[in-house]
């Protein structure tokens, strides 16, 4: 995973790779480097941590220099030091990468061999190495490096810069993702448009396999058997407005906050004026649709979860539902004329994408469900329905989810439509109570300080249980994953049903247990649940409506009520006050809740 930089131009390099950086680092955080050509001469700085540290080290220690590459980091393989900081380098070769060297052990051992001395436990040094070893040879840095992409198993997007060599920069790519600028007297690289935003609009991406010759005024692109090849400039529509936090602390409380707006943008270009619902035209028909197959990693996967309910109950529709990660390797058989959904804020998930092509390849078609019209899994997808959230600049994912669950639903509903499961009645029903959402989500958003005052008792806590049944059973999963990812409290999601099959052996007076239970039909249900933890001694907090409030609430520890809504749409409303809790409590915690340790937005390494 990482972010990678590049720029070749007539101004000098740094600020602009900085500024890179800087709208990179939702890929990683763990350290940060740049390098530039000092007449000719290799230089660089790099800094353990968040890219403020290197900021600061530049201020002491500024680099110049007209072609430079730059690297934010999510470690993977080697401890997150400056030593093993990129870019890496030798004398002749500096090295931006992002992906994974799979073969980088037996390289290694072939180049410490030759004497080559190795500086860091990255996989990605090798690839110094060996250009440079290459280029010892009477290579030019073309030869070189295209000799040495052909040695490298894995994946990877790479900025390549030459001692002795100003005019040049050389950018690759297989597997990881790679944009390329043009500007008027500069040319850029980064692993996405959004890195390149404040420069150009004009991009180039490219291709599996590709690599590129970058000179100020032009690039010249080359397939993976070195043919020179045209790709298509694309004008990107990305701003390049600075996304700033406005009145809230954090990303993610303004992010929550966002969400009445994006479901209702998400929702608009689905809903005619008389409030019907206009999908645009998809490359199937829902009747012939033999099954579905939904796909994703993270917060994307419970969005895909609650989605296999609606598709199910409303639709009819058999739904099959998997990680990414773990489906392409179980290697299930899909049916002919089976569509499958992928789901991904960022578009670039490398396991997501790499299950996209799974199913592409057995002939399904692929509607996908993202944030970024112009990533990867956009671009390879059959059909786009976008989530219209905006930037998502906290790690932990709320709005983008939120947006997931408005177009699932559409979704659903349309295929409902199609297939003649539900009475129009009914759809309409449900449009409406989808499109009052947002109002809905509005109450909740003005109780904060009620999840703000829960958030208190979360300061000592170690574990907390959340539960639901039904379509809220996702959500309680959903709900774990956002405490443990931002507040570092293990949790754990699990549907109240299978409480008893387990996770009631942890019940004891100090496990908060969240208990997500709208007023519908397995009420009743989840309520003997909420009884056996009471008995326990447990700490149930319920999250419920007013009719569920006034039946329970006052037997245990607390309770919220919130709006009264339609059941089928309660997940769009109870992923907020599990957000909230969350949010609350990493702060009560003191942890970085836009940037929290470990993770990165997005993950694009398998
Ligand atoms: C990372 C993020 C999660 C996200 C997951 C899937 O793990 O930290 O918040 O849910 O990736 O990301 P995607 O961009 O595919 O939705």
């Amino acid at each position: 995973m990482c972010g990678i930089v590049g720029f070749i131009g007539k101004k000098q390099a740094a600020p602009f790779l900085l500024e890179g950086l800087r709208r990179l680092e939702y890929r990683g955080y763990d350290s940060a480097g740049i390098a530039t050509l000092d007449g000719g001469k290799i230089t660089k700085v790099r800094a353990q941590g968040h890219l403020s540290f290197l900021t600061e080290k530049l201020k002491k220690n500024p680099l110049s220099g007209c072609v430079g590459i730059g690297h934010t980091r999510w470690a993977t393989h080697g401890k997150p030091t400056e030593a093993n900081a990129h870019p890496h380098s030798t004398d002749l070769v500096a090295v931006v990468h992002n992906g994974i060297i799979e073969n980088y052990r037996e390289l290694r051992a072939l180049l410490e061999n030759k004497g080559c001395i190795f500086t860091s436990d990255t996989d990605t040094e090798v690839i110094a190495h060996l250009i440079s070893d290459n280029m010892r040879h009477g290579m030019t840095p073309q030869q070189a490096t295209s000799a040495a992409l052909k040695q490298l198993d894995g994946a990877f997007a790479l900025g390549i810069l030459f001692a002795g060599h100003d005019d040049l920069l050389i950018g690759a790519r297989r597997g990881s993702p790679l944009a390329l600028g043009h500007g008027a007297d500069a040319m850029y690289l980064g692993s996405d448009a959004l890195a390149l935003a404040p420069q150009t609009n004009k991009i180039t991406y490219l291709e599996d396999g590709d690599w590129a010759e970058l000179y100020t005024d032009r690039i010249v692109i080359h397939d993976s058997s070195d043919v020179v090849v045209e790709r298509k400039i694309h004008t990107s529509s990305l701003t390049n407005d600075v996304i700033g936090k406005g009145p809230y602390s954090h990303f993610m409380l303004k992010e929550i906050f966002e969400q009445p707006s994006v479901i209702k943008a998400t929702l608009e270009p689905m809903i005619t004026k008389d409030h019907a619902l206009a999908l645009p035209a998809l490359p199937f028909n829902w009747k012939n649709v033999p099954r579905l197959t939904i796909l994703a990693c993270g917060t994307a996967s419970y969005a895909g979860l609650v989605g296999k309910y609606w598709f199910e109950q409303l639709a009819q529709l058999p739904v099959e539902i998997d990680l990414a990660s773990e489906f392409r390797y179980r290697e299930p058989p899909m049916p002919q004329g089976g569509v499958a959904i992928i789901i991904s804020q960022s578009g670039e998930t490398a396991d997501t994408l790499a299950a996209l092509h799974y199913a592409k390849e057995r002939g399904q078609k692929i509607l996908s469900i993202v944030n970024v019209p112009q990533s990867s899994i956009a671009r390879a997808s059959d059909i786009v329905v976008p989530t219209l959230a905006g930037p998502e600049i906290g790690v932990a994912s709320t709005k983008a989810f939120t947006a997931q669950l408005t177009v699932l639903l559409a979704l659903a509903l349309d295929a409902a439509r199609t297939r003649g499961t539900q009475p129009d009645s009914r759809i309409q029903d449900i449009l409406t109570a989808l499109c009052d959402i947002p109002n809905k989500i509005g109450s909740v958003l003005r109780q904060e300080n009620v999840f703000q005052e829960l958030a208190q008792g979360f300061d000592t806590v170690s574990d907390v249980l959340y539960l639901g049944r039904g379509l809220l059973y996702p959500l309680a999963m959903e709900g774990a994953l956002k405490l443990k990812e931002i507040s570092y409290i293990h949790a754990e999601g699990y549907p109240a049903g299978e409480m008893k099959h387990g996770p009631i052996a942890l019940i004891d007076e100090k496990l908060p247990v969240v208990f997500m239970a709208p007023s519908d039909v397995l009420f009743e249900k989840t309520l003997s649940n909420i009884q056996e933890v009471t008995a326990r001694g447990g700490k149930v907090i319920l999250l419920s409506d007013k009719k569920g409030v006034d039946a329970i609430g006052a037997s245990v520890f607390r309770a919220v009520s919130l709006p009264s809504v339609d059941p089928i749409v309660s997940p769009l409303l109870y992923a907020v006050p599990v957000q909230l809790l969350a949010y609350h409590a990493a702060v009560v915690r003191g942890t970085n809740v836009d940037q929290p340790r470990n993770l990165a937005k997005s993950v694009t390494v398998e």
